[in-house]
């Protein structure tokens, strides 16, 4: 069953965002808006805004945004249905249901027997490890050998397999669970042909169930404990519906709420590692699970925190092959430090060598940043050979340019550039050259948005409102929810991005600020009968905006004038595509964060307050015809550069004073006279 569309809406309509946000922080009033201290990170200072008119709310901090579904699901860490119920409890509302389509009925039910038989089979691990004579005998002395307390085996509900062919399937066949329910868990092993219903595949093993961000058993990771050489050390779940191993980091649920709170996510490899360092007081920490690491998974740490420090255990070879991969990483806008230990030994023999406190004072001292420990490997590998430096430089901008934040970047040629002992401003330039490739490459993808690039999620599943299944449970089980493209993608990195950031022009930001105006405020009347919209639009016949999402946006507004309709706010913030949603919440909730050196560079005003709209109007409208004039100018120059005969340069000059004269009357105009 589904809630149907109308419900809905009718909750939608009944939660509002003060009153849902207010029952889990206290707000205060700040003007028309409300503020508090982010339940989404740690911080002291408020930072944490919830607008009653547009019912969404928005984090300045930490970029959380959206509206009260939304807010519910993250705070409790819930699906869209457990939402959508909880808050229809909360407002008395009567869930009406709707039937699912006979494919979707099956998933679900699929998806679900398969969440009931898996945890049916952890408890049933569970209750072998401490009940049967085996299980005490080999699995549970042990954990014990190894320092696992009580408390920490419940904690991460570590069980064992009986070593016999069919104990647990016996059991669950028993029970009423179908083989082939068994077999989709991954829990039963079935040879085609074979005449029995198969036979277990964890079998003499101590389990460590997996789960998802929400505490469902998704799936298990078996160690065998006698020497086998023909047995691989950890058997894992195959991947089913509800485990993909790709999506997943082990711990995320025990982890989480210290991650958050702490603002901080170790990484480590191994099971064991997470669990011993949990022991030792250590909970913000998740293990990739011997596979390199995914930008799911990295999205997945996002989801909680910016900052990530990589426990390295292993050989100098294995570190190597794994530099590269972290590119990714700094692709996704998070911080990496990086922690090395000994040879031979990992985050789990470590701190049961040391002890937690000189284990903690380790990982303090031992930390760097991910670029600098990269460079001083290269470094060491390249000794004095010119030709290998040259490759390290490039290895090393390489990955600075990764980093979407302008001013990190500036911060790592800077650091980077001593270390290597070279120029700074060379690194610069490579870095300039390799960033422009990757923007041409992105905008043949896509159009250029924020200008901290490499924000969208590809994982369509992003926004604030979805229009996924009721079950989305499962997508939290999926690994990272629906709201991978978060509102802002990334919001981590502030938002403060250097004015040298060549990869937006002068003219997009007017054209983002212009169609900002329109998105924003279009709807409001200027005078009696006439709205911005239509004002604005009657203003700039003719101007086509460059940037295709923008330039979209202002046709619609076009095509529905025309039609006698002025498109409201609302209407964007319902839009069916995700990016447009994001880009008005975005708009909705910039406050004047463009800073003061980037409105001086570049003129750009943005309108907030709503007396003095039309002066603002009129401005933003001066400013783009400006700003297309600059360009046009631009252009003249760079003729007037080739002209083959002195005729044509002068017809360019011309052109170009003519150009030069409307450019200055518009700056008169805007109080902003230049030279
Ligand atoms: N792993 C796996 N399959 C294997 C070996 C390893 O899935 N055949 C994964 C497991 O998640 C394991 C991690 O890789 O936890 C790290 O492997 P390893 O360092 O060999 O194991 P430890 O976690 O250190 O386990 P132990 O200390 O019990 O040896
Ligand atoms: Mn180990």
């Amino acid at each position: 069953m589904r809630i149907n569309p109308e419900t809905v809406e009718r909750i939608k309509q009944a939660a509002d965002i003060v009153e849902v946000v207010g029952d889990f922080v206290s707000l205060k009033k700040k003007g028309a808006n409300y503020g508090a201290c982010c339940p989404f990170h740690n911080e002291k200072t408020p930072s944490f805004n919830v607008n009653p008119v547009r019912q969404i709310y928005k984090c300045f901090g930490c970029g959380a945004a959206g509206d009260s579904i939304k807010f519910v699901m993250d705070i409790d860490g819930i699906g869209y249905g457990e939402a959508l119920r909880y808050l229809a409890g909360k407002y008395n509302i009567e869930i009406e249901e709707e039937e699912l389509t006979d494919e979707e009925t099956i998933r679900q039910n699929v998806r679900e027997s398969l969440y009931i038989i898996l945890n049916y089979a952890k408890n049933y691990y569970q209750h072998q490890l401490h009940n049967s004579d085996e299980g005490q005998a080999i699995g549970l002395s042990y954990f014990r050998e190894r320092g696992f307390t009580n408390e920490i085996r419940k904690k991460f509900e570590l069980g064992y397999s009986l070593d016999n062919w069919d104990a647990f399937s016996k059991e669950a066949l028993e029970k009423g669970y179908s083989a082939e329910i068994l077999e989709k868990a991954g829990l039963l092993i079935h040879k085609e042909g074979s005449h029995t219903a198969g036979y277990d595949r964890f079998r003499g093993r101590v389990i460590f169930p997996i789960h998802n961000v929400a505490g469902k058993t998704i799936a298990f990771g078996a160690r065998i404990l006698k020497s086998d050489k023909n047995q691989p050390k950890y058997l894992n779940s195959p991947e089913t519906e509800v485990y993909h191993k790709s999506e997943v980091l082990y711990g995320i649920y025990q982890a989480k709420n210290a991650i958050r709170s702490l603002e901080h996510c170790y990484l480590v490899e191994g099971y064991t590692d997470v669990i011993s360092l949990h022991q030792a007081g250590i909970e913000n920490v998740v293990a990739s699970s011997g596979t390199s690491l995914t930008v799911e998974q990295i999205r997945l740490i996002g989801r909680f925190t910016p900052n990530v420090t990589i426990l390295y255990d292993g050989d100098m070879a294995g570190i190597k092959a794994a530099l590269r991969g972290l590119d990714l990483v700094l692709e996704e806008g998070l911080n990496v430090n990086v922690v090395l230990f000994p040879d031979n030994e990992d985050p789990d023999s470590y701190v049961r060598r040391v002890g937690a406190e000189a284990f903690k004072e380790h990982l303090k001292k031992a930390s760097k940043d991910f670029i600098t420990f990269k460079t001083e490997i290269l470094l060491q590998d390249a000794g004095n050979d010119p030709f290998r430096l040259a490759a390290v430089i490039q290895e090393v901008v390489n990955s600075i340019v990764k980093i979407p934040d302008a001013i990190k970047r500036q911060v790592f040629f800077h650091r980077t550039s001593e270390m290597m002992r070279v120029d700074e401003q060379m690194l610069i330039t490579e870095g300039n050259k390799l960033l422009r490739k990757q923007q041409t490459a992105k905008s043949n993808e896509r159009p250029p948005r924020q200008p901290n690039g490499g924000q969208q999620s590809s994982s369509g599943q992003g926004g604030f409102v979805p229009d996924g299944p009721d079950d989305l449970d499962t997508l939290f089980s999926d690994g990272f929810g629906p709201f991978a493209g978060e509102p802002d993608g990334n919001p981590f990195v502030p938002e403060e991005v250097a004015p040298e950031t060549f990869q937006r022009t002068k003219l997009h930001y007017q054209e983002e600020a212009f169609v900002r105006l329109l998105v924003v405020h279009g709807a409001r009347e200027l005078e009696p009968t006439i709205t911005v919209c239509q004002y604005v639009l009657g203003q700039i016949e003719g101007i086509e905006l460059k940037d295709p999402v923008y330039s979209h946006l202002l046709n619609l507004f076009r095509e529905n004038f025309n039609r006698n309709n002025v498109l409201t706010t609302d209407y964007f913030l319902q839009h069916s595509e995700v990016e447009i949603r994001n880009l008005t919440i975005e708009w909705l909730t910039q406050k004047h964060e463009l800073s003061e050196l980037w409105k001086e560079k570049y003129e750009i005003y943005v309108p907030f307050e709503t007396d003095v709209l039309d002066r603002t109007a009129f401005n933003n409208i001066l400013r783009l015809k400006k700003a297309f004039i600059e360009e046009k100018m631009k252009v003249c120059l760079k003729q007037a550069v080739h002209a083959q005969t002195e005729e044509e340069q002068h017809a360019i000059m011309t052109e170009y004073m003519f150009y030069k004269g409307i450019s200055m009357a518009a700056a008169k105009e805007l109080g902003s006279v230049i030279g």
